[in-house]
């Protein structure tokens, strides 16, 4: 055939398509033919529903034993006072006074945490205690400066008698952070032993 014929032939091949394309073409409004429609759509439960397929019938299941949250490196430490003074020993506080956006970030935890009770001189004198509310210790002056970072790590974490756990409202690296900022209101600044 010449390259002529055979040029023609594949412009009438083209076209031809086209008109059979057209001829059986389908409603758009209409779903396509599925095989698997499973496979597509899987069956879902909302995270409350109730769900055959577990024996508890919860879909929200529990984490298994020992699941440790990701970045989250859990401390060996029981909220024990004998806990308080080791970790006083052990910890260090990640970050120093020096680190960029440390003492800021620390202000910001201090006054949305620690003000209502501590004041924000942490002076024991915030304004919960106009409220009948007995004043907490100074945290300038008293057993506070005297404290390595750990222990007040370890208070932030587990609470200290009338002062409560801050761990769910304050996460590990912002508690380091504010650790720093009480110590900057401190007057001297010595680091005591850790
Ligand atoms: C609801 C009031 C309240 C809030 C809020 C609070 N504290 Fe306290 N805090 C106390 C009380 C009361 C004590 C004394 C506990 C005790 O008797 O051992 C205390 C003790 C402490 C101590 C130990 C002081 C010592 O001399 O033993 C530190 C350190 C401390 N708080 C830091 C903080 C920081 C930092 C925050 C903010 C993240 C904070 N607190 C938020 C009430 C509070």
């Amino acid at each position: 055939m010449s390259a002529r014929g055979l040029n023609l032939l594949l412009v009438v091949a083209f076209v031809a398509s086209f008109g059979v394309m057209w001829a059986a073409r389908r409603d758009v409004h209409q779903r396509n033919l599925e095989y698997f429609p499973d496979m597509a759509r899987g069956p879902r439960y909302d995270a409350f529903e109730a769900n055959p397929v577990f024996p508890d019938g919860r879909t929200l299941q529990p984490p298994p034993e020992g699941v440790i949250a990701r970045g989250l490196v859990p401390t060996h430490f029981s909220a024990s006072t004998a806990d308080a003074e080791r970790a006083g020993r052990e910890l260090v506080n990640p970050f120093s006074a020096n680190d960029a956006g440390v003492l800021t970030r620390g202000r910001q935890v201090f006054e949305s945490f620690c003000t209502p009770c501590h004041g924000a001189g942490a002076q024991g004198d915030g304004p919960v205690t106009r409220r009948g509310v007995p004043p907490p210790p100074s945290l300038i002056t008293g057993r506070t400066p005297t404290l390595g970072d750990g222990q007040l790590f370890h208070i932030l974490t587990f609470g200290q008698n009338n002062m409560a756990s801050y761990a769910a409202q304050i996460d590990r690296e912002d508690r380091w952070r504010v650790i720093l900022y009480v110590r900057s209101l401190q007057p001297t600044q010595a680091s005591p032993a850790r």
